[in-house]
């Protein structure tokens, strides 16, 4: 956890946005697999992580908005838990660590939320995510089975999300942590990918280096040559010369802080010449997009600035026609690039997605557009400084999407289809990296994880002569 200090400032930051009541923050528990002894990797609530710091099951926190107090609830450990699971802190010395007031045994939570309502206060607590979640909140407010996600507090979701959004110092350090084990991860994607391995071989050994980092991967691995699949996970594919793999992958930082790179790596050989043009591409409309990011710009901007980069690359190949500008706004690239080209990351790696995409990525000034490839986009309202967001456009050919375009007529004036035929097994390609807005402009994140295609080749080729 960070220092004290930290989590006394951003509860006294909440105290002060929201005008008083009480807010109720549930910690996650453990997740069982399969029967309740055998666990997912315990991953506590980020926003209790957030305010809180805690990073264990079973705990819960009052905050007092009006008297300024922020109570603990949980279980003092017994012998039992020492057994099991070690020498566990107390209670007491947990509070003192993050700087609560107060703690009290978790059977003591009911009470104090009846307290609570039976006096008039507001409560706020957020849309739950978990199962076990909803049935707690349900449980200790009385209310019917799915009624808490309604009953979420709308002016703690907007104050949390306003807070979280704006990252400090220490938490951009922390995603640059993760981005040096993320370095390791994709230069082992590109060294030790061949002809010959099994895909699932290397998401064991991605998966590992993340776990060797010291947290663990923020998201499931995505390591395919099928990259026109967004979010293939599965893993069966035994790798063949010339394939494409798009490896999509971070690490989460100890302290849970999310990282996310896509890379996408030519098998056993260089880049054949199309697979060189689509990743010239994607990468010129990736750092096109990279070089507009700055305070003040909408990220929807940003995602047309890559679409219009794109659109112009691929005209060159003849796969699309017409005039540029038309094109990018009748939307015809989401033929090609049919998801956003970014969210914002911290703590979770799609930040905050649980309290709302819209109430992250959107405003009254910027609404989510209807229109299929824009509607996919997560994030589009104005940029501010200090926030995080991924830029990872790509160019993918989904066959039974230019089916179904190309029955219909869709976007005909701006797409060739007649050359589509000659590209649909090319697979897809995605270049993913994450980038702070500064006060004028931007970072990219991380330690420079090789994307330039002599770079990636070296990498490839490197590990052949040795073989
Ligand atoms: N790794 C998931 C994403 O890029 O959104
Ligand atoms: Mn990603
Ligand atoms: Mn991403």
């Amino acid at each position: 956890m960070f220092e004290r200090k930290t989590y006394i400032q951003r509860r006294q930051t909440l105290m002060r946005t929201l005008s008083g009541g009480v807010v109720l923050l549930l910690g996650n528990d453990h997740s069982p697999m399969n029967y309740r002894d055998n666990m997912y990797p315990f991953r506590q609530d980020s926003t209790f992580l957030y305010y809180v710091g805690l990073d264990h099951p079973q705990l819960a926190a009052l905050i007092d908005l009006d008297e300024g107090r922020c109570t603990i609830y949980g279980r003092t450990p017994t012998v039992d838990d020492v057994i099991w699971s070690g020498p566990q802190p107390t209670l007491a010395e947990l509070a003192q660590a993050v700087g609560a007031d107060d703690v009290q045994e978790t059977e003591a939570l009911d009470a104090a939320v009846t307290r609570v309502l039976a006096t008039g206060r507001r409560l706020h607590f957020l849309a739950p995510y978990r199962g076990d979640t909803q049935l707690r909140l349900e449980s200790l407010l009385s209310l019917r089975s799915g009624a808490a996600a309604h009953r979420a507090s709308m002016d703690l979701t907007r104050a949390v999300i306003a807070q979280r959004s704006v990252k400090e110092e220490q938490e951009i350090e922390q995603i640059e942590i993760a981005l040096q084990t993320t370095l390791d991860m994709h230069v082992c994607g590109m060294e030790v990918t061949q002809p010959g391995v099994v895909e699932r071989e290397m998401v064991g050994l991605i998966e590992g280096l993340a776990i060797s980092g010291g947290g663990r991967l923020a998201f499931p691995c995505i390591f395919t040559r099928r990259g026109e699949v967004l979010h293939n996970h599965t893993y069966a594919n035994e790798l063949q010369a010339g394939d494409l793999v798009v490896h999509d992958s971070g690490a989460a930082s100890p302290k849970h802080y999310a990282s996310d790179i896509t890379r996408t790596i030519p098998v056993g050989q260089r880049f054949t010449e199309r697979q060189r043009a689509i990743y010239s591409a994607v990468l010129a409309a990736q750092e096109d997009a990279i070089k507009v990011v700055k305070p003040g710009v909408r990220f929807i901007d940003v995602h047309l600035t890559a679409a219009r980069t794109l659109t112009q690359h691929l005209q060159a190949l003849n796969i699309m026609q017409g005039d540029t500008d038309e094109s990018v706004a009748a939307g015809a690239h989401a033929l090609f690039f049919p998801h956003g080209l970014g969210h914002m990351m911290g703590l979770d790696v799609h930040d905050m997605e649980n309290l709302g995409e819209d109430l992250v990525g959107y405003d009254s000034e910027t609404t989510r557009a209807t229109k299929f490839g824009l509607r996919g986009l997560r994030f589009g309202k104005v940029l501010q400084p200090a926030y995080v967001m991924t830029v990872e456009p790509g160019c993918y050919f989904i066959g039974p999407l230019i089916d179904q375009w190309r029955a219909a007529g869709t976007q005909a004036a701006f797409i060739n289809y007649e050359e589509t035929d000659h590209w649909r097994s090319f697979g897809g390609v995605r270049i993913e990296d994450d980038v702070l807005v500064t006060d004028d402009g931007y970072r990219v994140l991380g330690p420079g994880i090789p994307k330039a295609p002599e770079e990636v080749e070296a990498l490839v080729m490197g590990d052949q002569d040795e073989i």
